[in-house]
């Protein structure tokens, strides 16, 4: 099986303490976060502000650090800072796009340089410096194109690469430093000592801040949050809102926390129950199943288009929730919204935009934006990543065999399941067959809807490196490639049949997806991909009017994957086993990375 190695998620933490000694200046960064994060890591509280906050909210602090950004200081627009920190006598270190801001502020110079510099470099050492102690010629990672070309009077060269001539500069006087390199991420070996240099040998931080400590300290300001009202929960069975909820439950005690599940009748096999059982084995006393299947498969009667699908849902939910907010009385004083939003949704991100629009909609119910207009609304995770709250869910005994599970979608199984409002057969080409079944595909940083492109063979490692992408490549008329594993009848007699949402189709695909995660489980395939979504398309004979696509991947965010392959035989096995569901004419793989293919069809 070919498993690519899982890279830890780099990220930030909470503002749950007093005040910071490090302040990070948010100047757009990628990295930002990361940045407060590591220096907490070391054991010193520190935040993140906004790039203009004035130099007088920072005289307070012990350091500040100025983030990287993909600007550059000399477009109009772009984020700048308060020079007067310069005068505070509070050390400052700018980091790539900061580093800069503090040669364009103090009189040096920056210039676009003819290339850029991504990826690892070499740090050449070139003299002594506070910054640097312990510190020798060592990898870093770089990512710009502009250059510092003359350092500010009062500055000098502590540091090159092949590619920068000032790859740092200090003025160790006035206790300003600038880094054209990351030290916050991995990549950059020293990359935590020099931050310890800065922010003890340099800013004389004391050591103020306890990763251990973070769950009593969230749960003090639940406590000050909610006051003598209660919480409750649109709980989803994901992981943010079920630690959220379980935060509420220990900081006010079960009586005054309630947790509403609702059944959109789009999940898979046995999940009412397992997130019932989860809830339970948590302490639960107040969690509520609404049952909503009826009203979600009426409104997706007949959709075949996947936005409009989402869509339809996302309304729905509205509805559901409007329903419930008036008759349970959530609405009066006495309550407060609990939601398990995670820093990451509450940046601008690509990887999150799918999933926010689900809760764009439910935010929108008017009850739901009433009690967030007024204040009365407890998230305590928005200051931590996925990761982070995955920690805190082992902290506070949260199952490891719910913390384990797979993303997700939150429409559920509803975009799994294809579905076709036009009957067409499979044509033969000489790259394969092409199946008139279309889904989503990521190209060139933009959504293609497209059809699919079967190869009679099995899959291989071969079709996945060098036949899939070739094809994607040459084809305008496709977004993905898939191998035949099996089937009850020739590809090429296979059709695609008009299809929409019905309790049928989305039982079949249960009944699939059930087999694949008990295989999963039953061969650890579960705990060696990040991922493994069971599609189910329109497409077969007259008799058996379904097929099945496995699309097993990996990945660490979602906004990249790369196709895992299952042994020959394990493959073999798992294929009859689904050839044995009376309406699946035939088993597919597919074989596209992402991108040029989404992860999920729709
Ligand atoms: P794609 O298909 O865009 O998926 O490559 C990336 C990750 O996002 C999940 N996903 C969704 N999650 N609502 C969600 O909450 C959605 O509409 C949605 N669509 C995709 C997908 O499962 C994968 O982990």
């Amino acid at each position: 099986m070919s498993i690519h190695p899982e890279v830890a998620q780099l990220i930030p933490t909470p503002d749950v303490v007093g005040t910071p000694q490090i302040s990070v200046l948010d100047t757009g960064g990628q990295y930002t976060h990361l940045i407060a994060r590591k220096v907490r890591e070391l054991g010193v509280y520190a935040d993140v502000q906004p790039s203009e906050t004035p130099a007088s909210e920072l005289q307070s602090r012990r350091g500040v650090i100025i983030s990287g950004g993909p600007a550059s200081v000399y477009s109009p627009d772009s984020p700048s800072i308060d020079p007067a920190i310069f005068q505070l006598s509070v050390p400052v270190l700018g980091i790539c796009y900061g580093h800069q801001l503090l040669a364009h502020h103090l009189g040096g110079k920056v210039q676009k340089s003819d290339h850029g510099e991504y990826g690892l470099a070499h740090l050449s050492v070139t003299c002594t410096d506070p910054l640097w102690t312990g510190v020798e010629h060592s990898q870093i990672w770089m990512s710009h194109r502009d250059s510092v070309s003359a350092v500010p009077a009062g500055f000098r060269v502590i540091a090159s690469t092949e590619v920068s001539g000032v790859a740092a500069m200090s003025d160790p006087e006035r206790k300003l430093f600038g880094l054209q390199f990351h030290p916050e991420v991995v990549h950059t070996h020293a990359g935590a000592r020099i931050l310890e240099n800065f922010i003890f040998g340099i800013c004389g931080a004391t050591k103020d801040w306890d990763v251990s400590q973070r769950v009593p300290a969230v749960e003090d300001q639940i406590r000050a949050i909610v006051r003598d009202r209660n919480v409750f929960f649109f709980v989803s069975g994901g992981v943010d809102s079920t630690v959220a909820y379980t935060l509420c439950l220990r900081a006010l005690g079960p009586e005054r926390v309630y947790g509403i599940y609702v059944d959109t009748g789009l999940m898979r096999q046995g999940e009412t129950e397992f997130v019932r059982g989860i809830f339970k084995e948590l302490g639960a006393k107040n969690f509520l199943v609404d049952p909503a299947e009826d009203e979600f498969l009426a409104v997706l009667r007949g959709v075949t288009d996947p936005e409009r699908k989402r869509h339809a849902i996302g309304e729905q939910f509205v509805q559901v929730q409007r329903r419930i907010l008036t008759s349970q009385h959530f609405l009066d004083g006495n309550w407060i919204l609990g939601q398990g939003t995670i820093y990451p949704d509450t940046i601008e991100s690509g990887g999150t935009a799918k999933a926010d629009l689900i809760k764009t909609h439910h935010n929108r119910v008017a009850g739901i934006q009433a009690l967030i207009d007024t204040g009365r609304i407890v998230e305590p995770l928005t200051s931590f990543y996925k990761d982070e709250v995955r920690e805190i869910g082992r902290e506070i005994g949260v199952p490891e065999k719910f913390l384990a599970r797979h993303p997700f979608p939150g429409p559920g199984l509803a975009i799994r399941c294809l579905c076709s409002d036009v009957e067409s057969g499979v044509v033969h080409t000489a790259d394969g067959f092409l199946l008139p079944v279309k889904s989503v595909g990521v190209q060139g940083d933009s959504r293609s809807y497209r059809d699919v492109l079967a190869l009679p063979d099995k899959p291989t490692i071969d079709g996945i490196r060098a036949t899939a992408p070739k094809l994607t490549n040459k084809r305008a008329d496709i977004n993905r490639v898939v191998a035949l594993c099996g089937g009850k009848a020739p590809v090429e007699s296979l059709q695609v049949f008009r299809a929409s949402i019905t309790k049928e189709r989305l039982d079949v695909l249960r009944e699939a997806d059930a087999i694949v995660r008990s295989f999963c489980l039953d061969t650890g395939v579960e705990e060696e991909v990040w991922q493994f979504p069971v599609v189910l398309l329109p497409l077969g004979t007259e008799e058996q009017r379904e097929s099945v696509v496995l699309r097993p991947i990996n990945s660490v965010d979602g906004m990249t994957a790369d196709v895992v392959l299952l042994e020959p035989e394990p493959l073999a096995h798992l294929t009859q086993d689904l050839l044995q569901i009376r309406q699946i004419a035939a088993v597919f793989y597919d074989l596209t990375n992402k991108p040029p293919g989404t992860i999920e069809w729709e």
